[in-house]
């Protein structure tokens, strides 16, 4: 496995990763079961979108694992220079190819590099009913800062 910089074209994989890999665990998909399909757009269409703006953000910190021509799965960072502060917004694994370390080995490439722009800290963020995130990151070193409620209402 070779982990590279994301190039423009990988983006369709990215986006059929994200949306098979968050089914269940997005807040988006949450927010529709609460309120339904919302101006015309359903949960994937918002969460495949998060993919491009993370590119569109921050393209020298959107890595891509890949074997050969495959895309095993990819991770974002975005940057804070003066707060210090590094975040990893997206991380996905394709589900065929999950629990072989691609998502840790992701993890430790995007902690290096915003260790290597010079961040302080890094911080990422799992939904209470993502049981992998809640052992993943703490095993890569994160510790857990606090728990936040997301509310929504219908205009
Ligand atoms: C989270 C994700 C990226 C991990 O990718 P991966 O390549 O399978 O991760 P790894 O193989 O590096 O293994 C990660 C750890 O999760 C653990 N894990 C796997 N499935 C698990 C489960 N159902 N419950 C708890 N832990 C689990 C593995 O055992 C491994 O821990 P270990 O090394 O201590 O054994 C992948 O599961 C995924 O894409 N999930 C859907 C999207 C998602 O949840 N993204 C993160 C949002 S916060």
């Amino acid at each position: 496995m070779d982990i590279r910089l994301f190039q423009p074209g990988d983006l369709p994989e990215l986006r059929r990763i994200t949306i098979e890999g968050f089914e269940g665990i997005a807040i988006d998909q949450n927010v529709e079961n609460q309120l339904g399909v919302l101006a015309g757009h359903d949960w994937k269409w918002r969460k495949a979108r998060h993919v491009d703006e993370d590119c569109e953000a921050n393209p020298t910190g959107v890595f891509v694992a890949v074997e050969g021509e495959t895309i095993l799965g990819y991770i974002s960072t975005r940057i804070d220079r003066e707060a210090g502060k590094g975040r990893i917004p997206n991380l996905a694994v394709d589900s065929r190819q999950r629990g072989q370390g691609v998502g840790r080995a992701l993890i430790q490439y995007a902690v290096d590099y915003l260790r290597e722009q010079g961040m302080a800290f890094v911080m990422i963020e799992t939904m209470v009913n993502n049981p992998i995130g809640q052992h993943l990151y703490p095993s890569c070193g994160f510790v857990e800062a606090g728990r936040q409620i997301h509310y929504a209402m219908k205009l």
